[in-house]
């Protein structure tokens, strides 16, 4: 059966001292506890190799947020997919609105990305979502849908392998919620639509996790709903407190 899992994003925050602090805040607090789902945390490229050495192993995942789409070679400024494996790394966010939105991502590049994660050993987290308009006329389940089929030329073995992460852009970073029964309808849409291809046992193996406005206060009743798998955390994720609150959401 799928998993649960807590992922945490912290974008474009903390130096590399604050964020290795937080990693082992976050490390030793997990190491208390045995937390009811796994656990990543999904840090820039340049404190990877740091934070994965305050990392004790099983505690937790670690990962980029973005790779890019080619596999090497003179692309001033891009770090690879093979780069982020080599720190040590397990998972990489892909496809983040942030990405679609300011870095003008399209699904080329996304599927280029995903198929060099995959082949070189990393976990994908797959960000789709609507922006506020899309929500307002009544698109969403289509936009959503073509953001997922995007991934649909992958054998089934690598589809397989992938977190989707349902981020509606108005929700992120707004303190705007989408309403858990927002969420699951959202998920239920995904989970058939990925049914329709692959089948109903890989989509019932896939995790998808919500994340836009995601605190310990809402994650309970996120969580409990059937088709969420847990979240992608922003804001909440940058204090080792509100984060393991969100984790506690499974106990
Ligand atoms: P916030 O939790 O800050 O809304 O961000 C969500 C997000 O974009 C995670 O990837």
């Amino acid at each position: 059966m799928r998993k649960n899992i807590v992922a945490g994003n912290w974008k474009m925050n903390t130096t590399l001292e604050e964020g290795v602090e937080l990693a082992n805040e976050i490390n030793g607090l997990l190491k208390g506890k045995k937390a009811n789902c796994d656990v990543v945390i999904c840090v820039p490229f340049t404190h990877l190799v740091a934070v994965k050495g305050v990392i004790d192993e099983g505690v937790m995942g670690l990962g980029a947020e973005n790779c890019s789409e080619h596999e090497k070679g003179a692309y001033t400024g891009e770090v690879s997919a093979a780069m982020v494996k080599s720190t040590g790394a397990d998972h990489v966010i892909l496809g983040h609105s942030e990405r679609r939105q300011y870095f003008g991502e399209n699904n080329e590049q996304l599927l280029a990305k995903t198929k060099l994660a995959l082949a070189n050993g990393l976990t994908p987290i797959f960000c789709v979502g609507e922006v506020l308009e899309e929500r307002e006329n009544g698109s969403f389940n289509e936009v959503v849908k073509g953001q997922v089929e995007a991934l649909f030329s992958l054998e089934p073995a690598d589809f397989a392998k992938i977190i989707i992460a349902y981020e509606p852009v108005w929700a992120i970073g707004t303190g705007k919620t989408a309403t858990a029964e927002q969420a699951q309808d959202m998920h239920a849409h995904i989970r058939s639509v990925i049914a329709e291809k692959y089948g109903k046992e890989l989509a019932d193996n896939t995790s998808i996790l919500y994340g836009g406005s995601c605190k310990p206060t809402n994650a309970k009743e996120l969580f409990a709903k059937p088709d969420v798998d847990g979240g992608l955390i922003g804001g909440a994720a940058l204090k080792a407190d509100s984060f393991m609150g969100i984790i506690e959401a499974f106990d």
